[in-house]
């Protein structure tokens, strides 16, 4: 099977050219001004390709959760935001802890239509099934209380994992920053924060930066609402860590435009409504469908470079957890790729989304800049609004 993708203006090297791309057998094999002869042809003229965006950090809710979400529905709802590689979270029942639960777990995302890696999770007596862990993003460590009962406190256990060969990324909030640093600076590891979300936590992962193994994730909602949004939202707007002030959502700004933050993930944590609605209702906000449309809008809006966009969503991810021929167009790798019309304009609208969920707390935003097409493997899975049900496949981490 091979695909021409033609009249496009492709990402490259920090500037656009109008190229064609023509693929063969889900990698990119030319890009090229020929019009090489393919089987099938995508006209994506006045369009813009970028890499496909890499979401760190989701949660697809399989196995056990599978009314809030599954690989299946969070894959489309993926696909329709433009992400064509998703690594999720541990925190499912039964947690991702040990071998044979990450086995299980890999048969089940064989559903998925965008390409899938996993992150390991960590318990107080796991350390052994960590270190046998193949192919895995990382360790994930609850530091915090969180949906899924993680939370680990064990300093003995936290020592060991920190000092272990694989990426630890971390749920820490507050002084569980400071802690986190504490830990990684007596290893060679590599430390990665989840949703970083005050002006606080922030400049204490940077000091943290000096070994330049550290890195910091944020989170469109902690980017694009504020505390202040929660009279409206209510519990749709609560997740962890919690929306913050006006203050900290401008330091997470300006650690994007001053590099400190190295990428934006979207947390997606879908709960169903009925969930959200009651007392004691979980925390966590979907954000597949949602992230790339907000970037874009902020581009037409002249406030964000499309070269800071692909390197959040897309190179970075790529290059910290080591996924194999991704992040970037060239020849030679695979064929992930998001399809962006910068001009059109739409309304999000919760009944039209594709997580199982069906809410979002972006509800009834107009924005300019929309993906309108995905391609994972060199397959169109998405387009124009309606998903093509292929297969996709899990990422390889090289060493
Ligand atoms: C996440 C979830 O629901 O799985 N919730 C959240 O509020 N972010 C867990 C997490 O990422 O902490
Ligand atoms: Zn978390
Ligand atoms: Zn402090
Ligand atoms: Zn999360």
């Amino acid at each position: 099977m091979s695909l021409l993708i033609k009249n496009g203006k492709i990402y490259q090297n920090g500037s656009l050219v109008k190229k064609n791309l023509f693929i063969e057998d889900g990698k990119i094999i030319k890009i090229t001004n020929q019009e090489l002869k393919a089987d099938e042809v995508f006209n994506a003229i006045n369009k813009v390709i970028i890499p496909g965006a890499i979401d760190s950090h989701v949660h697809f809710r399989e196995p056990g959760l599978t009314h809030k979400e599954d690989f299946l529905t969070g894959s489309m709802a993926a696909a329709a935001g433009g992400i064509t590689t998703v690594l999720d979270m541990p925190n499912t029942i039964p947690a991702t802890t040990n071998l044979q639960r990450l086995d299980e777990k890999r048969k089940l995302a064989k559903k998925s239509i965008v390409n899938y890696g996993f992150h390991f999770g960590s318990t107080s007596d796991n350390t052994a099934e960590i270190e046998k862990a193949r192919n895995v993003a990382s360790v994930k460590v609850y530091m915090d209380y969180t949906t899924g009962d993680l939370k680990l406190d064990k300093l003995d256990v936290l020592e060991k994992i920190f000092s272990s060969n694989k990426t630890v990324a971390v749920h820490s909030e507050t002084d569980h920053v400071l802690q986190a640093i504490e830990l990684i600076k007596k290893s060679n590891n590599s430390l990665y924060f989840c949703h970083v979300s005050s002006k606080e936590e922030l400049h204490h992962a940077k000091a943290g930066k000096i070994k330049n193994n550290v890195y910091v994730e944020v989170c469109p909602h902690h980017l694009f609402l504020t505390a202040a949004d929660l009279n409206e939202l209510q519990s749709f707007g609560e997740m962890k860590p919690k929306l913050k002030t006006k203050e900290d959502q401008k330091a997470l700004w300006e650690g994007i435009f001053n590099g400190k933050v190295d990428t934006i993930a979207t947390d997606h944590a879908p709960h169903t409504k009925e969930e959200k609605m009651q007392i004691n209702y979980p925390y966590g906000v979907p954000g597949c469908e949602t992230m790339l449309p907000l970037l874009f809008n902020l581009l037409n809006e002249k406030k964000l470079t499309l070269q800071k966009i692909v390197q959040l969503c897309c190179e970075n991810p790529a290059k910290i957890f080591k996924i194999k021929n991704k992040g970037f167009i060239k020849e030679g790798f695979d064929a992930d790729l998001a399809v962006i019309d910068l001009n059109l304009e739409k309304e999000i609208k919760n009944d039209e989304l594709f997580t199982k969920c069906k809410w979002s707390p972006f509800d009834s935003w107009k924005l300019k800049g929309w993906p309108i097409a995905s391609i994972v493997n060199g397959n169109i899975v998405f387009e124009n609004g309606k998903i093509n049900n292929v297969k996709a496949k899990e990422v390889l981490h090289y060493e």
